[in-house]
């Protein structure tokens, strides 16, 4: 990491749209990227997470089918995007995460047992609604965690998703059956000059209610 100055990392950080064409990241390093951003913490650790990067012209040709028009600078600017989509079926593999911790002897066989029987059930019966919601805020956690990461590495970084949340799941090839769209990461160094907005935010005690 080029940057491990936290506040830096998490004050400084403002979405940039406007990326310099000419900078590539490599492919090595957005895995490593998305590695960084999996440490999040997710509902059961089911990590209902899902990436696609997308970094060439056809593969940005192909997201922007789905993508409203005026996040199109990003698209065209950016080294690279980084989608996250929730897997709605990740308590598929469940038994194998959890095993993997198990045989590195990291936890006993009743506590292994306790999880599975615990959290599988209500899994395996649980409504799409459920797993939608689930997988979404998986996404969501690791998106936030992305962005961080991309600035620990000397990148900046912009989550939208304004998108059509009906088709873009399928026009970046995936199974919309078990995919839900959550966020699109731009990722990139800002174009000489980039109109960086600085947003503000609202003063925290209004939104801020004490249950006594
Ligand atoms: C769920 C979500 C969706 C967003 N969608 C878009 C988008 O479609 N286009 C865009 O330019 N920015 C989008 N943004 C970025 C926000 O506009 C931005 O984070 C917000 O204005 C605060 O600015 P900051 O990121 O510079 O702190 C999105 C952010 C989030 C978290």
């Amino acid at each position: 990491m080029k940057n491990n100055d936290f506040s830096d990392i998490m004050l400084n950080r403002h979405s940039v749209r406007q990326f310099d064409p000419s900078v590539k990241i490599s492919r090595d390093e957005l895995q490593e990227m998305i590695k960084e951003a999996t440490t999040a913490p997710s509902a059961c650790n089911l990590q209902s997470w899902h990436f696609v990067i997308i970094d060439t012209p056809a593969a940005k040709d192909k997201l922007k089918q789905a993508a409203m028009k005026f996040n199109y600078p990003q698209i065209d600017t950016s080294s690279a995007l980084i989608f996250i989509a929730g897997d709605t079926h990740s308590h598929e593999v469940y038994r194998d995460v959890w095993n993997k911790v198990y045989e590195a002897g990291k936890i006993s066989k009743e506590k292994l047992d306790q999880i599975l029987n615990t959290f599988l059930p209500l899994y395996e019966k649980a409504s799409p609604e459920f797993l939608t919601l689930d997988a979404t805020i998986d996404g969501a956690m690791v998106g936030m965690q992305l962005l961080l990461t991309a600035r620990a590495h000397g990148y900046e970084a912009n989550p939208w998703s304004g998108f059509d949340f009906k088709t873009v799941i399928s026009a970046i090839g995936l199974d919309p059956k078990r995919f839900v769209p959550v966020m699109c990461v731009a990722l990139g160094k800002p174009a000489a000059g980039a109109d960086i907005l600085k947003t503000d935010r609202y003063d925290t005690k209004t939104q801020t209610e004490i249950l006594e």
